[in-house]
């Protein structure tokens, strides 16, 4: 497409976007983390409806039916396709809901105009899909009548099966729907009449979903209480349409990115293909352009990862194991490139992405220090050792420690438990060798070594907590003092909604839509030391689910419990069931007696996000 004259510098399009919406009685909220608090079964946001579930579900949302943001999202389940022109890990998405309020017909109609007349992309170069129905859910010929009437011919409307226009749960279970989704033509020469959802150059970028369903365990789709909308349209890729691109690496988002790995590297973008000698002589292709992308938008997710308000560090296990991955994988791809390990260093690149985004992301300038120095220590760890099992590679490769074909998954264990090679370099090695590695195997070398672990955790908490953990345990009992506390000075079902415990402080995030007065936070702090000084006994119960339920046990907000839970009563005499002060479903673990606080501190209360508090209090000895 020829680039559009209207809009087209990235920030702008942003602030267009949530102009636009506002003048449609849209109220706009923040981005939420991009890790979630409240979903176990996955690792970042991956949308922007994650962090409003509640919302879709039934809860009021304190703002009203109708929001608008621009969300950071990470997604992990596409990483193999990053390096091609439009898949990243960290994006940006813009999104616009309605919480049981406008459906499909003022969804697409806003959709429309917003694309048309504000951003001024052609009808011509313009194709929609609907759900083509099954037996979960009828054919959506709603939608594309609503299309039809807005001017799209019959031929660019396509019907397709749930796995292209269906969306969601962000999660296992939880609101999904059919989606109508919006294509945009990208190449230099005219659009073909009729559109082919299998031809690349139509490009999706706008995704209205009508979530309606309900994704229960079981895989059964049941009626939500309520008809929503859930919409997410790409940064990235509508910058990149904008401006006539057919590539997102083009535009200003990570263009100065690629041209600094042009300079390190001294290869150029526009090169697609590249020889290199990659350890002892062995020849391989390389795809620069591919290898250059995947480096770009590895560095931006590190950068967004550590500069979150839940920043997480690299580790070997869930968040902080795929940074870790982002980085060391960006370490051997600038190393494929053909730089020498000893020049290889990511922190001018890491500097220059904090100052391309800290404007819009003024946390990323905040947490400089902090992102500098959490990639300068991996680096100088991988780096050490990369050398080492780059040679341990090429034995078990070149069949001199195996007979294999494959690499079995036991060495592709040994590369990453004594050399921290991350499955996907492995395989991509691999790859560059044409060799295969057993992944199923490697998979489970994995989670054995994680079951080990865990019990060695186990041990050590039988064995007796360390001084640091009585801290926290005495946190935990004063987190469920202050979140009683916080019900019956506040008069509202307040609900936990986040809580993160250190040895130091105890922090807990819940559901209230507005600062708390002095007085309050006075009252709720007397309440908890009175508590305190009753010198309660804490009593551990287990039992089902649902007797924990029934006997009115509260639990964490949008929480996945099992169906044994253990529950903690805290009271005067709870054996007798006299003068119960809390009951909670909660994993402990706590004190045997309130007395053991001594006295209770809140520090701060502040925003969390919209519609939910977030204190900081300590225990002091006195
Ligand atoms: N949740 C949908 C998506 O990610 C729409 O926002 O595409």
């Amino acid at each position: 497409m020829k680039p559009v004259k209207k809009i087209t510098k990235a920030r702008d399009i942003k602030k267009a976007y949530l102009e636009f919406f506002k003048s449609k009685n849209h109220k706009i909220i923040d981005s939420a983390s991009l890790i979630p608090e409240n979903d176990p079964t996955v690792l970042f946001t991956t949308a922007g409806m994650h962090p409003l579930v509640p919302f879709l579900v039934g809860q009021q949302h304190p703002l009203g039916k109708r929001v608008a943001n621009v969300q950071k999202c990470l997604r992990t389940g596409d990483i193999d396709e990053v390096g091609d022109t439009t898949h990243h890990t960290f994006f940006e998405m813009m999104g616009n809901w309605s919480f049981g309020d406008y459906f499909k017909k003022e969804a697409i109609e806003m959709s429309f105009e917003f694309l048309t007349k504000v951003l001024g992309i052609p009808i011509s170069h313009f194709a929609v899909t609907c759900f083509k129905g099954d037996n979960d859910a009828p054919c959506d010929e709603e939608s594309a009548k609503v299309w039809l009437g807005l001017g799209v011919p019959e031929e660019r409307i396509a019907y397709l099966d749930k796995k292209d226009n269906w969306w969601g749960p962000a999660g296992e279970t939880g609101p999904c729907g059919p989606d109508t989704e919006m294509f945009v033509w990208v190449g230099k020469e005219d659009p073909p009449k009729i559109y082919d959802f299998e031809n690349g150059m139509w490009v999706e970028i706008w995704n209205d979903v009508f979530m309606a369903y309900d994704k229960t365990k079981e895989g059964k789709y049941l009626p939500l209480k309520q008809k929503n909308v859930d919409t997410g349209l790409g940064l990235e890729r509508v910058t990149s349409i904008l401006q006539g691109f057919d590539d997102n690496y083009r535009t200003e988002l990570f263009w100065p990115i690629i041209e600094n790995i042009e300079k390190l590297t001294k290869k150029k973008y526009g090169q697609k293909n590249d020889q290199h000698y990659i350890n002892k002589g062995e020849q391989c292709w390389v795809d620069v352009r591919k290898k250059m992308r995947v480096i770009a938008d590895h560095l931006r997710a590190t950068v967004f990862i550590l500069g979150d308000e839940r920043a997480i560090t690299p580790s070997n296990v869930d968040q902080g194991y795929i940074l870790r991955r982002f980085i060391r994988r960006t370490i051997r791809n600038i190393r494929v490139l053909g730089v020498i390990i000893e020049k290889v260093d990511l922190l001018p690149f890491i500097k220059q992405i904090i100052e391309m985004y800290q404007e819009d992301y003024p946390l990323l300038g905040d947490k400089k220090d902090f992102i500098i120095n959490e990639v300068s220590k991996e680096q100088t760890k991988f780096i050490r050792t990369l050398e080492k099992g780059l040679n341990k590679f090429e034995n078990i490769a070149s069949g001199k420690e195996s007979n294999h074909e494959k690499i079995s998954g036991q060495d592709a264990f040994l590369l990453f438990q004594s050399f921290g090679f991350p499955i996907e370099m492995t395989i991509e090695l691999a790859n560059e060798r044409k060799i295969e590695v057993d992944v199923k195997s490697f998979n489970e070398e994995y989670e054995k070594h994680q079951e080990l672990s865990r019990k060695g955790a186990e041990k050590k908490f039988k064995g007796g907590l360390s001084d640091a953990s009585e801290e926290t345990t005495k946190l935990h009992t004063a987190t469920h003092l202050l979140g009683e506390a916080l019900n019956n000075v506040l008069k509202e079902d307040i609900k936990q909604r986040g809580s993160n415990i250190t040895p130091e402080r105890l922090r807990f995030d819940f559901n209230f839509d507005r600062k708390l007065t002095s007085e309050e936070l006075k009252a709720v702090e007397e309440e908890v030391n009175k508590v305190i000084e009753a010198e309660m006994e804490i009593v551990r119960a287990e039992m089902h689910l649902k007797e924990a339920l029934d006997l009115g046990a509260c639990g964490e907000f949008g929480a996945k419990y099992p169906e044994i839970v253990s529950v903690y009563t805290i009271g005067k005499n709870v054996k007798k069931g006299l003068d119960i002060y809390s009951k909670e479903i909660c994993m402990g673990p706590h004190v045997n007696n309130t007395k053991e606080l001594v006295k209770f501190k809140i520090k701060k209360e502040q925003s969390s996000s919209s519609g939910v508090r977030r204190i900081k209090a300590v225990l002091v000895k006195e």
